[in-house]
């Protein structure tokens, strides 16, 4: 049991996963290093990191030069702190010396190795999957894909029979090799006793005076049968500038936006909306344009979500309604809520079912029961507010006096009558009712009339009075 479950999920072999991530990026002219920029929402570092994950890698390492701590940090907080390792490479002499930086790590392991990119975040765990089955009993095995401009790129060179012999760089390459159109992928899954040893006897004798990963193939070729496994040039799509970048991302929102199609989700303009990998949506959900669902965001079966909203780490239950620009965070709504348009729900808002929250109403760590109501304009703060309570429109709980934070209870039907402050700590009765426009100092006991309007009075005749005067005051 123990031992099955340390080796790659699926495939019955002891897998470790190494990415590359030395670079610096300069293209992308940034002062953040290059594979903290975001794909659908999240760093591209993630990605590989993930799909060793799912490959159930035993180790992962990370090779990283440039900014090594953002990038650490960036990975612990999304994996956890133990699950990878970093391996430095302080100068960058050639994908070969990069992979032998990780020799430290995976002391003591046999298996085969994955060896992944900080930089391609677009490739399929499908194709990776293709990959590590490829390697199952051989030394090597490499993905490659067939493109219409090899240009930049090292090129499959196959001997009569067919048989991968090695790989050649473009700088390196014969006008005749330049022509082929199968490119090295620069991903590998190879045995790791042959990978160290083979990148011990590496010499940087080419045209860029660099250790080159890609020396393996043919060392492998010479003993052994090496195999290939061949991928869609989209997926092996490297982010080396942001107009990569930007490419990059609109595929991936694709991808996941398509997945959600296929399992039943409705998508208003697909293309502008992101839904992150990582939010669950329930079928038939409807998703308006330029909306963005983040995090660990879940929504139920058949929510509308309208033009505009942002979700981070919301909750969203069965249907739903959020009208346009509601903007949620950490918050809670419940089953057949209308939100919107403009809510706002900041951090531990907890919405009832059935319950609304109309425009320009603010919560914050609130609960409302179900079928509670504030339809209009109102902050509700630091409150518990019970089933069918009406919120009247302005009405505002006064939770901070500048050093602490209070809490306003509001018990089930009670009625809060416009333009109302509810100065807390402060507890209103079940059914009780607050007049418009009062200050709600104590506590106000269930059933009972709140009112602190000072009495209205009407002083006859005063309007033409006034004028009069005025115009006395001009002539003289
Ligand atoms: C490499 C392959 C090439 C392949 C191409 C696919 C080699 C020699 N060539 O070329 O056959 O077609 O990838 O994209 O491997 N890196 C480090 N440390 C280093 C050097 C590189 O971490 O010292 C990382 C970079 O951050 C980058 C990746 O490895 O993400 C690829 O390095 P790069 O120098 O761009 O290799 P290519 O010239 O693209
Ligand atoms: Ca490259």
């Amino acid at each position: 049991m123990q031992r099955l479950r340390r080796l790659c999920y699926g495939l019955r072999m002891a897998l470790a996963t190494v990415i590359l991530a030395a670079g610096r990026g300069t293209r992308m002219k940034s002062a953040t290093t290059k594979v903290l920029h975001c794909v659908a929402g999240r760093p591209m570092v993630e990605y590989p990191v993930d799909l060793a994950e799912r490959l159930r890698s035993q180790k992962i390492v990370c090779v990283l030069g440039h900014q090594s701590e953002a990038v650490r940090a960036a990975v612990e907080a999304r994996f956890g702190v133990d699950r990878v390792t970093v391996a430095q490479q302080r100068e960058q002499r050639g994908t070969g010396h990069a992979v032998a930086q990780a020799r430290g790590a995976l002391r003591g392991f046999s298996g085969h190795v994955l060896i992944l990119y900080g930089d391609v975040p677009l490739l399929t765990e499908a194709s990776v999957r293709r990959l590590v089955q490829a390697a199952r009993r051989r030394t090597l095995a490499l993905m490659t894909a067939r493109v219409d401009n090899p240009h930049g790129y090292g090129r499959i060179v196959r001997d009569e029979r067919g048989r991968p012999v090695r790989v050649v760089e473009e700088r390196d390459a014969t006008d005749r090799e330049r022509a082929l159109c199968e490119i090295n992928a620069g991903i590998y899954c190879v045995d790791a006793a042959f990978l160290f040893a083979a990148l011990r006897r590496l010499r940087p004798t080419n045209a860029q005076g660099e250790l080159y990963l890609t020396d393996i193939v043919a060392r492998a070729a010479a003993t052994s049968e090496v195999a290939t496994v061949e991928a869609s040039p989209e997926e092996l799509l490297g982010v080396n500038d942001r107009v990569e970048l930007a490419r990059a991302d609109e595929r991936m929102r694709r991808r996941i936006n398509e997945e959600w199609m296929r399992s039943g989700v409705t998508f208003d303009r697909p293309e502008s909306t992101l839904v992150e990998p990582g939010v669950i949506l329930g079928a038939d959900t409807v998703i308006g344009p330029l909306c963005e669902l983040r995090g660990s965001t879940r929504i139920g079966v058949g929510v509308r979500i309208e033009v505009g909203c942002v979700l981070q780490d919301a909750v969203v239950a069965e249907g739903a309604h959020l009208k346009p620009y509601t903007v949620l965070h950490e918050s809670e709504v419940g089953a057949r809520a209308t939100l919107g348009p403009f809510a706002h729900l900041r951090p531990g808002s907890v919405i009832g079912a059935e319950a609304k929250i109309g425009n320009f109403v603010e919560t914050k760590k609130a609960r409302l029961g179900r079928g509670a109501k504030a339809s209009h304009l109102s902050y509700l703060g630091d409150a518990e507010i019970g089933a069918d309570v009406n919120i009247g429109c302005g009405t505002i709980t006064c939770n901070y006096d500048g050093h602490n934070k209070f809490k306003t209870v509001i018990g089930e039907g009670a009625f809060i009558g416009s333009d109302t402050q509810l100065v807390a700590p402060v507890t209103i009765g079940a059914k009780a009712i607050v007049g418009a426009g009062t200050t709600v100092v104590d506590d106000v006991p269930a059933g009972a009339l709140a009112l602190s309007r000072a009495p209205q009075i009407a002083v006859l005749g005063y309007a033409e009075r006034k004028r009069r005067e005025r115009i006395k005051g001009r002539r003289r």
